[in-house]
């Protein structure tokens, strides 16, 4: 394993090529509806992005990860996909899509894109033409097609439940106009599952890589990773038995799932690597996969995707000895797959960590959805929220993060310090979740309101029109402008940080060390730099020590509660 690149002492283009970029790499998710808007139709683009590379560049990370740019319908935010390659026109053109690549990469930074294999969108050519089609006819083969059960077909082939809630399967019409088959649909029924059992989606996806690796794409981050293949042996097991047998604390462990997580889905990767290998760099990817803890090394395996999502920080209480255990067990597994350990605390499905913090409880519990799943559950006490102490801890959190060998994933706004959004009216909302849940979770939105620039003015210099999504009035104390230079804000922390972070890391190791107080975390690294963070609620004495980095003011040279300091 190459784990020790000095990455501080490669130079720019050395640094383009070195296969190991990723291995200790920020990176920043794009959400590209909610990121700038260049020509006010309300919605971000492909050319507010390129717009605002300057932006990225001196903030200091080293890759840009965009959730997806497709044409869409936006059903699911744009992860239910029209065409697997070009961009969506209400967002540009692959004209613009090449110079924001090219910007980029000029700036030094990485560019991953988001890949959807396990559904496309229901206007896709492929699904169309399945409607249109016969029953059993090839065109029906890329999905998961099923005769209803019931005397005509009148219920569907399972009791199975969509992610979003509601059935996960949906009847359609046949061209002659009876009633029909059913589709399963994981999610929403706007995103009908495709089928990996099929040679021709597999060949199609190593095209869909092909073409944006040939773009300069240099990674892809594999949305719902664990899902592409089934066991769809009937008849179909029902989901009380389903249930019953899944004994794991956060998915099945033994592979047994009809859908989630089975061990075959391995030899899609497999194909998916050598196309990765046949660029130089190889290109990354890193799998979104909700897996029992126990069965996510495959995934990250250099054989397979090379790396997967790590979420436990982000279902984590702000404690130190949670977030001990976790990061000890996780770098652990990275050592064990060859991989690098990812973290993240904030991503376009979860409450954003500066308002989980400032929930009751410490906040794990409030990232939680079902199926583990890290959705705001509805009634989450957002009138209790401080809004203050999640700041703090976010800041805190976040420092000890970038302290971290691995991988760090960044979510748009949480440069700012950006709090979720709750008070968006049931009109305005889009998240699918929030209509087919209705009452049970409010969905995902709150956290893709698009940022806020400018302290005041139209969306809040978002662009010159609305925002897709409306922008309370406090979102303004948070605009980069407010921040940017303001010794102390967020956005210094985080491009402090992150500079920091890039000069200091040279391997991969972590030693902890003593910290006299059970709320107390302390770790070296190699090269003299050692992180301290304090989960307690009493200021602790510091060890001696330059200090280079600070999530809030020191007290009188202690460390107060919920603050990290980084010190050599
Ligand atoms: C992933 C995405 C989420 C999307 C779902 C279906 O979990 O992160 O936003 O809704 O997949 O594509």
């Amino acid at each position: 394993m190459t784990n020790t690149a000095t990455l501080a002492t490669l130079s720019g283009s050395d640094l383009a090529a070195d296969p190991n970029w990723w291995r200790q790499a920020s990176v920043y998710q794009i959400y590209p509806r909610s990121f700038s808007d260049s020509n006010g139709d309300g919605l971000g683009d492909i050319k507010g992005i390129t717009a605002k590379v300057p932006y990225l560049k001196e903030l200091g990370i080293d890759a840009v990860w965009l959730s997806p740019f497709y044409p869409s319908a936006l059903a699911d935010g744009g992860y239910d996909v029209d065409d697997y390659r070009d961009v969506d026109p209400k967002l540009g053109t692959l004209a613009d899509f090449d110079e924001m690549s090219a910007a980029l990469h000029a700036a030094g930074i990485k560019l991953i894109a988001d890949i959807v294999p396990n559904h496309s969108s229901d206007r896709h050519e492929w699904f169309q033409e399945a409607l249109a089609a016969p029953r059993g006819s090839a065109a029906r083969e890329r999905y998961i097609f099923r005769d209803g059960l019931g005397e005509n077909g009148e219920l569907p082939p399972s009791d199975w439940e969509s992610v979003f809630g509601g059935p996960a399967w949906e009847r359609i019409t046949e061209p002659d106009g009876t009633p029909g088959q059913w589709y399963m649909h994981i999610f929403a029924k706007e995103q009908p599952d495709l089928n990996w059992a099929n040679r021709e989606i597999r060949d199609d996806f190593l095209k869909t890589l092909r073409f944006w690796s040939d773009r300069g794409v240099d990674g892809f981050r594999v949305d719902v990773a664990h899902a592409l293949t089934k066991d769809l042996t009937e008849p179909l097991i029902s989901k009380v038995e389903l249930s019953a047998a899944n004994t794991g604390t956060d998915g099945f462990p033994d592979g047994s799932h009809p859908f989630w997580d089975r061990d075959e889905v391995h030899e899609v990767y497999a194909e998916w690597r050598e196309v990765f290998n046949e660029y130089n760099p190889p290109r990354t990817a890193v799998a979104e996969a909700w897996v029992h803890a126990t069965r996510r090394a495959r995934y990250a395996s250099p054989e397979g995707l090379g790396q997967a999502f790590n979420f436990d920080l982000l279902q984590a209480d702000f404690d130190a000895g949670e977030f001990r255990e976790i990061i000890a067990r996780n770098l652990a597994e990275a050592t064990e797959s060859g991989a690098s350990s990812t973290w993240v605390f904030s991503n376009h499905d979860v409450v954003r960590h500066a308002t989980r913090y400032g929930l009751p409880q410490g906040g794990g519990k409030h990232a939680q959805g079902q199926d583990g799943k890290g959705w705001l559950l509805a009634g989450a006490p957002v009138e209790e929220l401080d809004v203050e102490l999640g700041l703090r801890r976010a800041r805190a959190a976040t420092l000890l993060m970038l302290a971290l060998p691995g991988s760090a994933y960044l979510y748009q706004g949480e440069e700012l310090g950006l709090q979720e959004v709750a008070e968006i009216p049931d009109a305005e909302r889009q998240d699918p979740t929030f209509f087919r849940n209705k009452g049970v979770e409010i969905g995902r939105d709150g956290c893709r309101v698009p940022l806020p620039w400018a302290p005041e003015g139209t969306s809040f210099g978002f662009g010159a029109g609305g925002a897709h999504l409306p922008q309370p009035a406090w979102f303004g104390r948070y605009a980069v402008a407010a921040q940017d230079g303001v010794e102390g804000s967020t956005l210094e922390l985080y491009r402090k940080a992150l500079k920091l972070r890039r000069e200091l890391q040279t391997s991969e190791e972590l030693q902890w060390q003593e910290s006299g107080s059970a709320d107390v975390l302390r770790f070296s690294r190699p090269g003299g730099w050692q992180t301290v963070t304090n989960f307690g609620d009493a200021p602790v004495d510091l060890p001696a020590g330059e200090v280079l980095a600070s999530s809030g003011p020191l007290e009188d040279g202690q460390l107060p509660a919920n603050t990290t300091v980084w010190l050599r």
